[in-house]
């Protein structure tokens, strides 16, 4: 194994648990429900978010390629106070893995990334801690949703309405995220990471809807299409747009509840706008002979900047709505 394939095997690994964080911290901040306490487990899932995405950029410099799947989510415990102690302890875990990491890393550039995300990892650590105090201090409050549910309060028809939604928007959300990190064209990555953040937002949505009426969300996604050369990913994403925008607005219809049609009709026209955005896209890729680039390539230009300065949008901006 040369060093570059033991460096890129470490950080496929860190994405693997830093996309388990996003999972694991998200689904407690819904389940909380509107608070101060769920707001900042969004600006710490948001901070794992933008470790993803940094992550990804150093493994394609590296010619490697970045891993879409998940590591070890822990959804278990009895309310929010056991939530704090297994974000606590997700924490510690990440730190010790970054610090073995760091260890055994002499390449100085993902040196300095990692002594950056691990900085993150041990303030989280203490928020985590500090968040379990406050829930404690607080008693009853906030009234978690799992308070307010009630077996039968949720209709069936909508709740697989919602839990679709959540499985589609998942799935397009690493599919675009993947597309963007290996995308050789950096505009045309940029707008898919840009149509992401979207995504995330209706899965924020759809999940916030979900813990209202049943506690927590299932976050699966289903099958992604990640290979391919730059027309082949975006002609897979106007499919994915397609097939869903069909599936709303079916939906649209069949609902009864005025709030929810509104919601997914938002969501709906949200997806014929990502369709229109990718057949642009692929329009650019075809007419600049870009089409056919092999997407295995290292993509990334801006290795002179650090990922902190740089003027994109980031995975990070995800619940920022
Ligand atoms: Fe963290
Ligand atoms: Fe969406
Ligand atoms: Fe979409």
């Amino acid at each position: 194994m040369n060093n570059n394939q033991a460096i890129i095997d470490m950080l496929r690994a860190d994405m693997r648990d830093e996309h388990a964080a996003i999972v694991q911290y998200l689904q407690h901040a819904y389940a909380l429900g509107e608070s101060g306490e769920a707001c900042e487990i969004e600006g710490i899932a948001r901070d794992e978010m933008r470790h993803l995405d940094w992550l990804a950029e150093a493994i394609v410099d590296l010619g490697g390629d970045p891993d879409m799947k998940r590591g070890v989510v822990d959804l278990e415990g009895a309310g929010p106070i056991d939530w704090m102690a297994r974000d606590v302890a997700a924490e510690e875990r990440a730190i010790s893995q970054y610090e073995q990491h760091l260890a055994a890393i002499d390449d100085p550039k993902i040196k300095r990334l990692l002594e950056r995300i691990l900085s993150d990892e041990r303030a989280h650590h203490g928020d985590f801690e500090a968040l379990s105090d406050e829930l404690a201090a607080e008693g009853d409050h906030p009234p978690t949703v799992l308070e307010a549910r009630t077996a039968n309060d949720a209709s069936p028809a909508v709740l697989d309405v919602l839990q679709t939604g959540v499985e589609h928007e998942y799935t397009v959300i690493l599919q675009y995220l993947y597309h963007n990190f290996v995308m050789p064209d950096c505009e045309v990555g940029r707008e898919l990471e840009m149509q992401a953040i979207n995504e995330m937002q209706h899965m924020g949505w759809l999940s916030e809807e979900i813990a209202d009426l049943t506690g927590h969300p299932r976050m699966e996604h289903s099958r992604l299409e990640l290979k391919g050369s730059p027309a082949e990913m975006l002609q897979a994403d106007i499919k994915a747009e397609k097939a869903v925008e069909r599936v709303y607005t079916r939906q649209i219809d069949e609902l009864d509840d005025e709030d929810l049609k509104v919601l997914i009709a938002r969501i709906r026209d949200h997806e014929t706008y990502h369709a229109a955005v990718f057949e642009d896209l692929l329009e650019h890729v075809e007419s600049s002979g870009e089409a056919g680039t092999q997407s295995d390539e290292p993509v990334r230009t801006d290795e002179s900047k650090p990922p902190e300065s740089q003027q994109r949008f980031t995975v990070g901006s995800l619940m920022k709505k």
